[in-house]
């Protein structure tokens, strides 16, 4: 069987560490796609030239034509402009919608079959605006996010209880910004729900409070510390999970930029929740209960990224 084909659109920081990490994971033959004159295929050769040693067999390649992404599998979108200190997600709004306009048109016309992954930046704002431009299912469109910020979560938790990553599950809802809602009482240690481990004494609620914040700010602490960029080791990982679970067909419990129409009390638009991914791309949205305290932040961060796609398409009048 041909191995998957994995396009990756936007060959920068990130783009570059997502075909590593396909490439030793075997995941399947990488295409890298940028305007920028020579970055992708630079990449690509310096990625391929890393094989014999590291003893992958996968095919690595370099374009700026968007034909050369014809019938891919898998097609993850983080082309745009990250951020600099003292920028928010929000700020690259106008800029990066019109690089999802070019990117959606690229998909639907040469890789209509492919699940896509947008990490692109405001998240929620830019993965709905991909799927209008694109038109593609739903199902087969959504965005990284969640996985990465209970990532997060989940490093600062096993720090703080010095306990492996493993063995800590946490999840996280809402827009990928300010307003995500870190959820204490859903996430555990091997079990244990957070706000037991407080009873316990193993933490106290201040510190809680603390490890929740610094989530939020996850993504900010790394772009004050790299001053001409923002994270892309862990944005990246966590999309290649998602990407496995589809092209594995692993039903993966990950919390996504997903569509939610029905569940959540949500009527059709892209935020941050649990789903299911396999074969079918987002197959199922996990309907979870909240309490009052958790809608209320949720509802906010709800209403921000709302707020976010009304801006997209006051920008761009053919979103309407
Ligand atoms: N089509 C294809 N590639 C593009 C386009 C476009 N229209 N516009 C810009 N690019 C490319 C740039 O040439 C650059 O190589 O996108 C790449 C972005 O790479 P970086 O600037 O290194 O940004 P990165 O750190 O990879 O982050 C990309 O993900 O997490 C988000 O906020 C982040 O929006 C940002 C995105």
């Amino acid at each position: 069987m041909a191995r998957p084909k994995i396009a990756l659109i936007g060959a920068g920081n990130i783009g570059g560490t997502l075909a590593h990490l396909a490439a030793v994971k075997e995941l399947g033959d990488v295409v890298l796609f940028d305007i920028a004159d020579g970055l992708p295929q630079g990449k690509a050769l310096d990625i391929a030239e890393s094989g014999p040693s590291e003893g992958f067999d996968a095919a690595m390649s370099g374009t700026s034509d968007y034909a050369d992404i014809a019938g891919a599998d898998v097609c993850i979108v983080t082309a745009g402009v990250a951020r600099k200190p003292g920028m928010s997600r929000d700020d690259l709004l106008g800029i990066n919608l019109k690089v999802m306009k070019s990117v959606g048109e690229g998909i639907a016309k040469h890789a209509p079959n492919a699940f896509v992954i947008c990490i692109t930046n405001p998240l929620d704002a830019m993965v709905w605006a991909l799927r209008e431009f694109s038109g593609l299912p739903h199902n087969m469109v959504c965005g990284m996010a969640g996985v990465l910020d209970s990532a997060r979560f989940r490093h600062f938790l096993a720090e703080e209880f010095d306990v492996s990553m493993r063995d800590v599950t946490a999840f996280v809802l809402g827009g990928h910004g300010d307003t995500m809602v870190p959820s204490v009482r859903y996430s555990t240690v091997a079990g244990i729900p957070l706000p037991d481990l407080i009873e316990m004494g193993w933490t106290t609620q201040e510190k809680m409070d603390a490890i929740v914040q610094r989530t939020r700010d996850g993504g900010a602490e790394i772009v004050g510390l790299l001053k001409t960029g923002s994270a892309f080791y862990a944005p990246a990982t966590s999309a290649i999970e998602m990407a496995e679970a589809f092209l594995k067909d692993q039903k993966r419990v990950l919390p996504c930029a997903a569509y939610v129409d029905g569940a959540l009390g949500l009527n059709g638009m892209y935020v941050g929740v649990p789903t299911v991914i396999g074969a079918g791309g987002v197959e199922r949205v996990v309907n979870i209960k909240l309490n009052k305290e958790e809608q209320a932040m949720f509802d906010t961060s709800v209403a921000a990224v709302q707020g976010l796609v009304d801006a997209c398409i006051g920008i761009d009048g053919s979103l309407a």
